[in-house]
């Protein structure tokens, strides 16, 4: 375990160890249960790589005409709650008393990928925005808080944990690409990242 800091995001190499992926992983099965992934739509048309679903009493959710936090999945259920192994994983790295009320589960299969965004939905950015990666390596980019500039990229491997927080948390940030297959923790491989927001 060893924390790097990368332009003000707290990197926590390997802070998952195997058995801890492993529990995580199957307390999300229920997750993905109860609030199947799904391909959200953009603004401006199609479709994002990544397949989604949420945990908490938001989630959050994209489509044709914007993206924003919903309170049921699009097939209609509540979504389901934010398992307990996540929610000790942000009281012990953040050390706050309010705890996430979303947390977000991108699945990233072979080919996807996530472009350079701010997290921006929420209401107040004073609260970090904690993310978990599990199974196959995503190269990580980080930019500015502004559009444009120079980037720095990074890969991050199954069991890290990201602290986005003060200056950070606006930055922009995405996944250029995954490496297919390079973590044994998933059966059918692929990434899931986990980010947790206060969302209100
Ligand atoms: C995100 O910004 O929502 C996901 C980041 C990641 O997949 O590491
Ligand atoms: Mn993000």
């Amino acid at each position: 375990m060893a924390l790097l800091k990368v332009r003000g995001f707290d990197v926590h190499k390997g802070y998952l160890d195997a058995a801890r992926q492993r529990a995580l992983i199957e307390s999300l099965r229920g997750v993905l249960k109860a609030a199947p992934l799904f391909s959200p739509e953009v603004p401006g048309g199609g479709r994002m790589s990544v397949r989604m679903t949420s945990a908490g009493q938001f989630g959050w959710f994209s489509d044709a005409k914007n993206y924003r936090y919903t309170e049921q999945h699009p097939a209609g259920q509540a979504w389901p709650v934010i398992p307990a192994e996540v929610l000790e994983i942000w009281r012990v790295l953040t050390g706050l008393e309010r705890p996430p009320e979303c947390c977000l589960l991108n699945y990233y299969g072979e080919g996807a990928r996530m472009g350079l965004h701010q997290d921006k939905d929420e209401a107040d950015f004073s609260f970090p925005v904690v993310s978990i990666s599990l199974g196959d390596d995503g190269l990580f980019r980080i930019g500015n808080r502004t559009r444009g500039g120079k980037t720095e990229s990074l890969w991050l491997n199954s069991g890290d944990v990201v602290v986005m927080g003060g200056a950070a948390r606006l930055a922009y940030h995405g996944v250029d690409r995954i490496r297919f297959k390079s973590s044994r923790l998933l059966p059918k491989g692929g990434r899931i990242n986990l980010t947790l927001r206060v969302v209100t």
